[in-house]
């Protein structure tokens, strides 16, 4: 067995004599798996209920001739002319009523009967085709669902709006309950007067909102459904994905996983952004997650730079290696790019690809083969899980509905998750995320981090975590509100209030900048902290007090607590202490917990991470770091005694500090031979 190594493979972008190159090279890269067709509907369905296939069978069979596997599109992501000529129905509309043209890809309505009709019987026609192809291995369904179109206001969108509201409520009456419609005159008298929630005077209504968010999550995952009941009908067993998109707002993941046989991801972190890498761990901490710990599969990433941000920086010297390095590490079995070959024409020739527009004497084609090099050496792990003893909750509904209009602050989940989850990062101490009902019985901490939207039945499951003996560690911003986005009365928190040993008596936002955007919090253990965004009167119930705000007339009210529960402890924190503060607060909460670090000591920017037997150590800075280890190196096949890391450099250790030793000898076996 192999990891799996490779790319997005666009064959029909260039002349058939250049395919016979591509494998070629492919070999002297170590690929060995490709994705194809993703964008060729145009081609494989020149007009409508015409199929022509003739070129793909080339393609696929002169990989298969070169051991290739592919990864086999549906085709489905970009209609063609065709379609959107014929059917112009299908097309999008945004929120504010503009119609999205053709001219780019995604132009579709997710709850288009046309488009889904459509591209099920191309889904159908391109399975019953090659389901028995020896080179396809893998289903690769549609693609990034949700990335430029994840909602869709049309007149179409509404019709199918008021079905699924139909069927959540059942009656009107029952809608004008949950969405609170006697304020501002909004109630209706029959579901043919709803409406996608359209750019309105002002603040629209967020319970609308928030049922609009869930609708459009589940229409995309019909898409994929109706594509994927189309592939199986020719293919009963080949496993199916669809390449996912990260940490990503718009799309409820956990709704997906259990019709996904392989969890595959895009990943596209900022070379620019001094945070990539740890925004990268996090999405990876994701993918594996949502698997329920299964090895998962880098779909695409960058060799060097993209093309669609305001400025594209490229990855710096081996930059693209540590980041791959950190998605095996942290549990994916293959590592693969957009694309093999960059595109000279089209809205994307200049972002990179496998072979850059300056050929294989290029700095990026080096990167390529070292990397494809390296990946034999880590056979072994394949297969090999990540073991963590943290969860952070992630509720894509609690999300949603905590970024609403109407709030006190302009809350950024993505970028205050971000934030929790720094400490855990920086301290190499390894995260799960799980979804609001998972088990957390194997947790030793769980976070909830601004879980602001929480029903009673997720609230009931923390409460008997915490009862069990786990640590539960709460943020502000959570417990507001229930699932309708109705405000929890009485101090909010609801059943938390027990675990938590308080209520919420009044909110206390900061400014944004400026003289009154931020709070000192003074504590013995933790010194003083300087808070922003979010304050808070806390009423005590119980809950002891480690911290107490300081100044305006908060002066000496509770601001970080913990309450015996149980056989568990429960912490909340009221407001944000930067990144020292939320770094000494979380760390120490983590130990009291019982959590340790994969290894303690090292270097600020090197990330340590156990898959299996196997110590993964990744510099992600840009400078040299000594390493206070010693070990055999499998990446290098030697033994290394307190090495130096160049910038961006690896070593994967076979003498892992803890975890099965006998795979550990067999991988220093592997990489000996
Ligand atoms: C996404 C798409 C690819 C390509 C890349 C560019 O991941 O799936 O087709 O457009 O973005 O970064």
């Amino acid at each position: 067995m192999s990891l799996k190594y490779g790319g997005d493979y666009n064959p029909e972008q260039w002349p058939e004599e250049v395919w016979v190159e591509d494998v070629r090279l492919m070999h002297e890269a170590g690929v060995n798996f490709v994705t194809v067709g993703v964008f060729s509907w145009a081609l494989l369905e020149p007009s409508e209920g015409q199929f022509e296939f003739g070129w793909l069978d080339r393609a696929l069979d002169l990989l298969h001739e070169n051991g290739i596997s592919v990864d086999l599109g549906t085709g489905t992501a970009s209609p063609p002319p065709w379609l959107s000529s014929n059917y112009p129905e299908i097309l999008p509309m945004d929120r504010a009523g503009t119609t999205l043209w053709p001219g780019a890809r995604q132009h579709y309505c997710p709850s288009s009967p046309i488009y889904r009709e459509r591209a099920s019987i191309l889904a159908g026609k391109v399975a019953e085709r090659y389901a028995n192809h020896p080179a396809v291995i893998m289903w690769h369904i549609n693609n990034e669902y949700g990335c430029h179109v994840h909602e869709c206001f049309c007149d179409e969108s509404a019709v199918a709006f008021r079905t699924w509201l139909r069927e959540k409520y059942g009656s009107i009456d029952a809608v004008n309950d949950a969405w609170t419609t006697n304020f501002w005159s909004q109630r209706y008298t029959s579901f043919e007067q709803i409406l996608p929630p359209r750019v309105t005077p002002v603040f629209e209504n967020p319970s609308q909102r928030l049922d609009f968010k869930r609708f459009s999550s589940a229409e995309l995952f019909a898409c994929f459904m109706a594509e994927k009941v189309a592939v199986r009908r020719f293919s009963e067993d080949l496993p199916v994905t669809t390449n996912f998109i990260g940490v990503f707002r718009h799309v409820d993941y956990w709704k997906w996983v259990s019709e996904l046989d392989v969890i595959s991801d895009d990943s596209y972190p900022d070379p620019l952004d001094p945070d990539a890498a740890m925004g990268a761990a996090m999405s990876r901490d994701l993918m594996r997650s949502l698997g329920g710990g299964k090895p998962w599969l880098l779909m695409e990433q960058a060799t060097g730079y993209v093309n669609w941000r305001h400025v594209n920086g490229t990855k710096p010297g081996t930059m693209m290696q540590a980041l791959s390095m950190q998605a095996v590490a942290r549990g994916a079995d293959g590592i693969n790019f957009f694309q093999w070959r960059q595109s000279r024409g089209g809205a994307e020739k200049f972002h990179s690809g496998m072979i850059p527009h300056s050929g294989t004497r290029s700095r990026i084609w080096q990167n390529v083969v070292q990397l494809g090099a390296d990946l034999t050496k880590l056979d072994l792990l394949e297969g090999w899980s990540v073991n963590a003893e943290v969860a952070f909750v992630l509720d894509w509904e609690s999300w949603w509905a905590s970024e609403g209009d109407g709030h006190q602050i302009q809350l950024n989940f993505h970028d205050n998750l971000l934030e929790w989850y720094r400490p855990f990062y920086e301290a190499n101490i390894a995260v799960d995320f799980v979804s609001p009902g998972a088990d957390l019985s194997g947790y030793k901490l769980v976070v909830a981090a601004h879980l602001y939207l929480y029903t009673d039945a997720t609230a009931a499951l923390l409460g008997a975590y915490v009862k069990a003996g786990g640590t539960l560690l709460a943020t502000y911003f959570t417990g507001h509100v229930d699932g309708n986005d109705q405000a929890r009365l009485d101090g909010y928190l609801g059943t938390l209030q027990d675990v938590l040993g308080l209520s919420i008596d009044d909110f206390s936002a900061l400014a944004a900048t400026g003289t009154r955007s931020s709070i000192a919090v003074t504590s013995e253990r933790w010194g003083i902290l300087e808070c922003s965004e979010w304050s808070e009167y806390l009423r005590l119930r119980g809950a002891n007090v480690h911290a107490r705000f300081s100044g305006t007339d908060l002066d000496g009210m509770p601001a970080i607590t913990s309450h015996a529960h149980g056989r568990g402890t429960a912490w909340y924190i009221a407001t944000r202490p930067n990144r020292a503060g939320i770094a000494r607060v979380v760390v120490e909460i983590a130990s009291s917990a019982g959590v340790v670090p994969v290894v303690s000591g090292l270097p600020l920017g090197v990330e340590a991470v156990n898959r299996g037997a196997a110590l993964f150590l990744i510099n992600q800075s840009d400078r040299d770091v000594e390493i206070p280890l010693d070990g055999f190196d499998v990446l290098s096949n030697q033994q290394r005694f307190r090495p130096t890391l160049g910038a961006y450099a690896s070593l994967v250790l076979a003498n892992a500090t803890e975890g099965d030793r006998r795979l550990a000898a067999s991988l220093a076996e592997v990489a000996a031979r």
